[in-house]
């Protein structure tokens, strides 16, 4: 598939402020690709850079073979924005608003089946002001898909619902990539981010600092798969003296490194061999969060060294 995306050598700059630095990324035609990094990183800048919002310092940008800031009437044709803190016509009610930018972009859109797309038909006749939240958010995105876009810019489409509608905010992004359109998503829910993405790039002090599939940064970045035992420290350093693997004391629970699978059968005839009182034990895996917060969080993680891996 070709890209739907281009960035290359991106720089952004307020002043004597580099919100953006060189950065460089690619998304292919039909994926979902997040954009991830903690506050103030550099999200909505190149976001708003690749929807011909804001103007670029430097470096090279393609959004469908077209530069959004020269190219920008074709593009917006093309493509379907929700901006961060989503913002509406407080008295417009959600089929008013269709109707509206179906105006702006000279097609005659069918809110019935927009509104139905993102579960929101019943509140078709409602002020915008009277939505809650999530309801806001939704009609958001049925905005952005009233000129059939290709590809659909997501700026924290989810920030600040509850569960149930960031499922259903999910299942519209599905939707979105079954029907062969990209997705450029950003969010602070890393969870999300490994569920729906492809590719994800993370983004700190405006470089670009892990990137990959959520399973490749986690592979990269993270620390093996451990068995977490719920048992008194010294089993930790009775593990590590007998068998010579690396245990941690985190949370309150004896964690051992698992290098492969015979590494249970053996730590857990060990355990048992130890006469040491357990109460039980679980496996962990990373998360694509437990690798962020550890790329872009404070250096001290919380994890107390009971011994030093061999
Ligand atoms: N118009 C502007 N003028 C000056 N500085 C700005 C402007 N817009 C953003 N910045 C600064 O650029 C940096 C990146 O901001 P940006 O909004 O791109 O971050 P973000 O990753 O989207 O953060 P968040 O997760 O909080 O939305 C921040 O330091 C911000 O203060
Ligand atoms: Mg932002």
């Amino acid at each position: 598939m070709p890209n739907a995306i281009e960035v290359r050598g991106l720089t952004k700059r307020y002043g004597p402020l580099s919100a953006v630095e060189q950065i460089d990324f690619n998304v292919e035609a039909g994926t979902v690709f997040a954009f991830l990094g903690p506050n103030g990183a550099g999200k909505t800048t190149t976001t708003e850079i690749l929807e011909g919002l804001r103007r670029r310092t430097g470096g090279d940008v393609r959004v469908l073979g077209l530069d959004p800031w020269t190219q920008g009437y074709a593009l917006h044709q093309r493509i379907g924005v929700i901006p961060q803190d989503f913002r509406f016509f407080e008295k417009l009610t959600p089929k008013e608003g269709i109707l509206y930018y179906g105006s702006l972009f000279g097609t005659r859109p069918d809110p019935k089946s927009l509104l139905a797309r993102v579960d929101l038909e019943d509140k078709a006749d409602s002020h915008f002001d009277t939505l809650s939240g999530g309801q806001k958010q939704k009609l958001g995105l049925a905005l952005a898909l009233t000129n059939n876009p290709e590809v659909c810019f997501l700026d924290e489409p989810t920030t600040g619902l509850d569960p149930q509608a960031r499922r259903s905010i999910w299942e519209v992004i599905r939707t979105l990539r079954r029907e062969g359109r990209t997705v450029f998503l950003t969010t602070h829910y890393l969870e999300e981010a490994e569920l729906l993405a492809d590719q994800v790039a993370i983004i700190h002090h405006g470089k670009i600092i892990a990137s990959g599939t959520p399973g490749e940064i986690i592979r990269a970045h993270g620390r093996p798969e451990r068995l977490v035992f719920d048992a008194p420290p010294a089993l930790g350093e009775y593990l590590h003296s007998t068998l010579g693997v690396a245990t941690e004391l985190r949370d309150g629970r004896v964690e051992v490194s698992l290098e492969s699978n015979r590494d249970a059968l053996r730590i857990l005839s060990a355990v048992d061999a130890s006469g040491l009182p357990w109460k039980g034990f679980s496996t962990r895996t990373e998360t694509l969060e437990d690798v962020f917060v550890r790329l872009v969080g404070p250096m001290d993680d919380g994890a107390l060294k009971s011994e030093v891996p061999a």
